[in-house]
């Protein structure tokens, strides 16, 4: 596990985009898997000027979400399908084209089967050749909340009072619009990512961040579960890394990487 550690968002996300595109571009296999929420929005939009200045272009490129609420309306702002078209689908975005984006089937009338059919989707697919992600202030990776198996597929999950407390600043501030269902990637499915990259910001994710890197692999805090992953980056700023006791060794080790 390497762990970049970085003065800022700007900075922090055009390394972590540099990367991406990087891996992309080398790559035979143009498979992405994106996630939701604020971490990486700074990172879409660095991929949004790439493209504009012509740099680098997500067309051609399939995309995968990690997850989508169940029971939210098709046209919510909220809705993962629609964030994701607005950060990333057309030309004057990344190039993404939508029929490119897949996300799991939330109005699905059977849930368990759409979450079956999207991570029969991601293998047909050959698999995802670099996995982003966010993580949640209680350790959940996509939304695979704490005590779950580290081992899961696609699957449909409830999300806990902490998620939909954190998330009610996309509902108005209101924790009942919060829908209480997702469909997520499976940790086992995460896993499965050649590379995965995560991006945490702030004061809030500084405890998940180090139970992430420095706690026991355990459901309690899923993210642990990338100490596993042979291939995986952590993006962090100054605060988030501040409850790291080993952080000095861990910028040593990112300015040594060796690349793949
Ligand atoms: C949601 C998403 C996660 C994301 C998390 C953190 O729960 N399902 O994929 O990592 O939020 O969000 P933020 O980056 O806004 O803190």
């Amino acid at each position: 596990m390497y762990v970049g550690i970085f003065p800022d968002k700007k900075s922090l996300a055009e390394a972590a985009a540099h990367h991406l595109t990087q891996v992309i571009t080398e790559s035979t296999h143009k498979v992405i898997g994106v996630a939701t929420g604020s971490s990486p929005l700074p990172l879409y939009e660095e991929l949004r000027r790439m493209h504009r200045d012509g740099e680098f272009t997500l067309r051609g490129v399939r995309a995968f979400a990690l997850d989508e609420y169940i029971g939210i309306d098709d046209d919510h702002p909220e809705r993962y399908r629609n964030v994701l078209r607005t950060e990333l689908v057309g030309e004057d975005k990344t190039g993404l084209r939508e029929e490119d984006l897949m996300t799991p089937d939330g109005s699905a009338p059977n849930a368990v089967e759409a979450a079956r059919i999207y991570d029969q989707h991601i293998r047909d697919a050959g698999g995802i050749t670099i996995q982003l992600l966010g993580i949640g202030s209680d350790g959940h990776i996509g939304f695979n909340e704490p005590a779950g198996s580290l081992a899961s597929r696609t699957h449909v999950e409830i999300l806990t009072q902490k998620t939909r407390e954190d998330n009610a600043r996309f509902f108005e501030d209101d924790i009942d619009k919060v829908p209480t269902r997702c469909i997520t990637q499976g940790l086992g499915t995460i896993m499965e990512a050649h590379e995965t990259m995560l991006i945490a910001t702030g004061e809030k994710k500084a405890d998940a961040i180090r139970e992430l890197v420095e706690g026991a692999v355990s459901a309690k805090w899923p993210a642990t579960i990338l100490q596993m992953h042979p291939n995986t980056r952590i993006y962090i700023d100054e605060v988030a890394a501040s409850k790291l006791e080993l952080a000095d060794f861990y910028r040593a080790r990112w300015e040594q990487r060796h690349e793949a």
